[in-house]
C-alpha cells in the first residue's frame, strides 16, 4: 500500500477509507467544474491528494484533503503570502484547493547535500520575503505559543527533554521581540523552483519571530541527513549560517532547533508515527547538555 494511503488509514480510520474511495468521483467533479485537463498525481504523495495539471494552458495543482480546517488554514496564509513568494491561490472549496503550478518545480531537497549552503541561502531569501506580510487583522492564524502548549501534557518522551524544551520555551517567548507571520514548516520539499525564482507551498500559517522559522530546514530531510556521516557538521553548520544571514544568536537557533523538535516528536506520537529513533537521533546532536 502507498505511504499515503496508509496514513490515511492510520489517522482517519473508516472515515479516511471513505475519502479514499470517493476521490476518483471528487477529482472528475472538480476537472469538470474548473475546466482541468491532465491531471496527474505527484509521486511523493503524504497527507493530501496532490494533483498535477493545467487550467487551459496554464500550470496547476489540485489539492485536496480530508482535514477542511487545515485547508483553509493553508489558503489563508497563501492569500496573505501572496506577493511575497508563495504560489497563488487560483480557487478554494470544501477540502480542495486549486493552486498555481510551480515550474519546473523540483525542491531544494535536489541541493541535498552537495549544495547545502546554496540551499541556506536560498531559505534565507525566501523567508525574509515571507516574512515582510503584513500580519493580517482576522484571528486567522494561531500563534506559537499555542501550539507550544502541547509541551505541558505528558508525552513517552524522555523526561529530561521535556523539561529542556519547556524551559528553553519558555526563555524564548519570553525574549521574542518581533512577531511576524510565519510560513510553519519551511522544510526543503516546501521550496520549489519557479523558473529563476523560488516559491513556498504549504504553509501553516503562524504568528511568532522569525527564528522560529529555520528550525524545520536545519532537521530536513530528515532521514537523508542523518543518513550521512557528516549529520552533526551540517547541522552546526547550517546554524552559524542562518545567524550570519538572519543577525539571529546561534544560540537562539540551536534553542528553537531542540525546542521544535520535541514539538515535532510529540506530533509524530500523536499522529501514531514509529519515529522515535529519528528525534532520539537529531536531538543528541543538538542536545544542549551534551
Ligand atoms: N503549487 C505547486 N507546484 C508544484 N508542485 C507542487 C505544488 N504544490 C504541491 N506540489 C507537489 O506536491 C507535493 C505535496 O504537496 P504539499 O502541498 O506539500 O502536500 P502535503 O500538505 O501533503 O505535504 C509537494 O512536495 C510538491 O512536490
Ligand atoms: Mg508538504
Amino acid at each position: 500500500m502507498q505511504l499515503f494511503e496508509k496514513n490515511i488509514r492510520s489517522l482517519q480510520g473508516k472515515k479516511g477509507q471513505q475519502w479514499l474511495a470517493d476521490l476518483p468521483r471528487m477529482v472528475g467533479q472538480i476537472e469538470k467544474a474548473y475546466g482541468l485537463s491532465g491531471l496527474k498525481p505527484v509521486k511523493n504523495l503524504s497527507y493530501n491528494y496532490v494533483l498535477s495539471g493545467f487550467r487551459d494552458e496554464r500550470p496547476v495543482v489540485l489539492k485536496l484533503g480530508i482535514d477542511n480546517e487545515a485547508l483553509k488554514r493553508e489558503a489563508a496564509a497563501l492569500r496573505a503570502f501572496m506577493g511575497f513568494g508563495a504560489v497563488t491561490v487560483l480557487a478554494e472549496s470544501d477540502g480542495m484547493l486549486l493552486l498555481q503550478r510551480a515550474v519546473p518545480g523540483e525542491s531544494l531537497k535536489s541541493y541535498f547535500p552537495q549544495r547545502d549552503n546554496e540551499a541556506v541561502s536560498i531559505t534565507c531569501q525566501g523567508l525574509k520575503r515571507l516574512h515582510q506580510t503584513p500580519i493580517p487583522k482576522s484571528k486567522a492564524f494561531p500563534h506559537i505559543q499555542d501550539w507550544l502548549m502541547i509541551l505541558n501534557q505528558d508525552w513517552s518522551i524522555p523526561e529530561n527533554y521535556l523539561q529542556t524544551a519547556r524551559a528553553l520555551r519558555d526563555r524564548l517567548l519570553q525574549t521574542s521581540t518581533k512577531d511576524v507571520l510565519l510560513h510553519g514548516d519551511l522544510h526543503h520539499d516546501n521550496i520549489l523552483r519557479n523558473g529563476n525564482d523560488w516559491l513556498v507551498i504549504d504553509p501553516k500559517g503562524v504568528i511568532g519571530e522569525a527564528a522560529y522559522e529555520v528550525a524545520a530546514f536545519i532537521r530536513n530531510p530528515i532521514p537523508d541527513l542523518l543518513a550521512v556521516d557528516t549529520a552533526e557538521n551540517i547541522i552546526h553548520h547550517r546554524i552559524g549560517l542562518f545567524a550570519t544571514n538572519l543577525g539571529v544568536e546561534q544560540q537562539r537557533i540551536l534553542d528553537w532547533c531542540f525546542v521544535q523538535s520535541v514539538l515535532s516528536w510529540c506530533w509524530a506520537i500523536e499522529d501514531g508515527l514509529d519515529t522515535d529513533a529519528t528525534y532520539q537521533r537529531f536531538i543528541r546532536y543538538i542536545d544542549p547538555a551534551i
